[in-house]
Parts: C-alpha cells; sequence; structure tokens
C-alpha cells in the first residue's frame, strides 16, 4: 500500500468514528474501496444490512438505486453515495409514469446492444394493461418504479419471490435477462419489460465456446443479467454473493467468471488456491467504478451527496422492500 493510500484510509477510518457511520460496497467496486468497507455484498445482502445497521450513516459505495434503497430502509440515517452520477443504465429502462430519455450510447462500451428500450412506454401502462397481475421490481430500479410494484427481487431470490405471490401471472421489470431466467425455474406465466444491463448483455455464446475452449476444467459461472442463450450454457447462474458461496463449497479449482470483474477481488482473496478467468475482459461498469477512495473520503468531508427518498415514494416503496425480505 502506497502512503497516499494509507494516509487517505486513515483519514475515512476517522471520519467513520466520528459520524458513526458504517460503510457499504457492493461487490463490484474497486478493490481498495471494498478494502475500506465494513461490508461488501449482493444487492440482497446490503439491502438486509441497511435496513439493521445501529448507526448514523452510511456511506454506500455503489449505484444511487442501492443508496435510495438505504433510504427507503432506514429513513433516520444518513445516506451518502459518494459519487453523484453513479447510475444504473438498467434501472433508467424504466419509469413509473413520465417517459425517460433514450439512452442512444453507452460511453466506454466497445459492443453496445443495436437497440435501446422505447422510452414513450410507463410502467403504469403495463400495469393497465395487465389489470390485477401483481408487479415484481428487480431492486435495480427507481423508488419510484418500487412504489408503484408489490414487491421487489435480487438476483438472488427471483425465482422465490414469484413463487410467493398469488395468480398464475406476474409481471417482472425491468431486466429481460432475469425474468426469461425466472420463466424458465418458475411455473408462473412472466410477463418482461424490455431492458438489460449493458455490462452483462454484451456476452455472447461465442465467449462461452471460447471459455470452453481455452480453459476445459473450468467450471463456467454467470450472472442472470447475462443473454438467456448463455444462461443455458453455464454450468451455475447465480447472483454475485451466490457465485462466491459457490466456489467456497466447490472442489472444483477454475472457473471462468460471467460477471463484472469487481467480483474478482473478493473470490481470489477467499480462494487463493483457485484460478478464475474473466468470461469477458471488458465486462467493467463504468458506472461501478466511480467511485474512488478520494471521493469517499470527500463525501465524508463535505457531507455528500445526501439521498433521500421523498416521504410518500418512500413508504410504498418500503412496502415492496420489506414483502421482500419477508420472502426471503
Ligand atoms: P447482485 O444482486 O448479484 O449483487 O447484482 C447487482 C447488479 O447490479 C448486477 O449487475
Ligand atoms: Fe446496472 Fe449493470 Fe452496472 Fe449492475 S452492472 S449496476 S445492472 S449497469
Amino acid at each position: 500500500m502506497t502512503a497516499d493510500v494509507s494516509a487517505l484510509r486513515d483519514q475515512i477510518l476517522r471520519f467513520k468514528q466520528e459520524k458513526r457511520a458504517i460503510i457499504l460496497s457492493h461487490n463490484y467496486q474497486r478493490d481498495e474501496v471494498q478494502e475500506i468497507a465494513d461490508f461488501v455484498g449482493d444487492s440482497l445482502e446490503l439491502s438486509r444490512i441497511a435496513a439493521t445497521q445501529d448507526c448514523a450513516m452510511i456511506v454506500f459505495c455503489g449505484v444511487h438505486f442501492m443508496a435510495e434503497s438505504a433510504s427507503i430502509l432506514s429513513p433516520d440515517k444518513t445516506v451518502l453515495l459518494p459519487e453523484v452520477d453513479a447510475g444504473c443504465p438498467m434501472a433508467d429502462m424504466i419509469s413509473a409514469d413520465a417517459p425517460r430519455p433514450v439512452r442512444k450510447s453507452f460511453p466506454g462500451f466497445d459492443n453496445p446492444p443495436a437497440y435501446v428500450y422505447p422510452p414513450e412506454y410507463t410502467l403504469n401502462e403495463m400495469k393497465k394493461a395487465y389489470p390485477g397481475v401483481p408487479v415484481v421490481a428487480y431492486v435495480n430500479t427507481t423508488a419510484e418504479v418500487k412504489a408503484e410494484s408489490d414487491i421487489c427481487c435480487t438476483s438472488a431470490n427471483v425465482v422465490k419471490v414469484i413463487d410467493s405471490l398469488p395468480g398464475d401471472s406476474v409481471i417482472c421489470v425491468p431486466d429481460k435477462n432475469l425474468s426469461m431466467w425466472a420463466a424458465r425455474n418458475t411455473k408462473k406465466k412472466v410477463i418482461a419489460w424490455d431492458g438489460y444491463c449493458n455490462v452483462h448483455e454484451r456476452v455472447t455464446v461465442q465467449d462461452v465456446q471460447a471459455a470452453r475452449e481455452h480453459h476445459p476444467k473450468a467450471l463456467i459461472l454467470a450472472h442472470p443479467e447475462c443473454r438467456i442463450e448463455v444462461l443455458a450454457m453455464a454450468d451455475h447462474v447465480t447472483s454475485t454473493s451466490g457465485m462466491l458461496r459457490f466456489v467456497q463449497a466447490s472442489s472444483e479449482k477454475e472457473f471462468v467468471v460471467g460477471t463484472e470483474i469487481g467480483l474478482m477481488y473478493r473470490l481470489r482473496r477467499e480462494n487463493p488456491d483457485k484460478t478464475f478467468y474473466a468470461l469477458r475482459k471488458d465486462m467493467i461498469c463504468p458506472n461501478m467504478k466511480k467511485t474512488t477512495l478520494q471521493s469517499v473520503l470527500l463525501a465524508f468531508q463535505e457531507n455528500r451527496y445526501v439521498v433521500k427518498v421523498p416521504e410518500h415514494i418512500r413508504v410504498r416503496a418500503k412496502k415492496a422492500l420489506d414483502r421482500m425480505l419477508e420472502v426471503v
């Protein structure tokens, strides 16, 4: 560790104590950010922690919807998102009422998908088209969308959540890949939105074939945000922390990892005897990488950027999150 990094860490740790804060980090954050966090996890684990910790402040090293979830579950705590622009393009692909602007390009990506979600359709219009059908919102959604939904889900619990609902159909938004994967694992009819994660969507069947060829002994792990044809070829499909658990329990020694490469840090650190290969080296979420030690320190110094969900939205969104936390 360089002297600069160690000085930054010391300052952050001092602020943390002073402000009675905890630092939460998603599994995709930069290695050095994961290192200073009190908890590192997937969306489900971080939601649970945000709901139960005894502290005054949560500094959320992740993307905007994650900090919103923390604010929804812990309204009395100050929630800070160190990088104000750290958003999730998939969460921006659906809105409750007002149409969203079309994102025509994804900076930093060499193979953006050829299409974008038409912005003129909203969740509330979809609900009208399927009256009485419960809505499952992936946590990768805005608080407004959660407020219009019956229950939330994460990549770790989507099937359990769908199966917990009455009736034989569900609306599942916004990730079409997660929805299709859930549809293959439930008896219910799943009506999907057309959103996607531009990091996971880029993985192709050819990438999986190449990985099998180059690493014939390795098991292939894929996140359910990957395309359905990619998931069909994988050895195991699960959330980021699900991958960590799977690898730890496995007697195999080599793994190809089909998710954002930030997960490699924990995989390697927690399994020094095993070898990991990225399914694609460009599976990098630029939004997750915006947060640095410097921005965490500035967040403490300048109390920025406060994420506070308005009360009338928060109360309704909380019902959807609470319902999910009761199911799993
Ligand atoms: P996890 O729920 O697996 O942590 O995934 C969150 C996410 O944003 C995946 O792209
Ligand atoms: Fe959103 Fe994809 Fe980044 Fe996850 S990896 S935060 S789904 S853009």
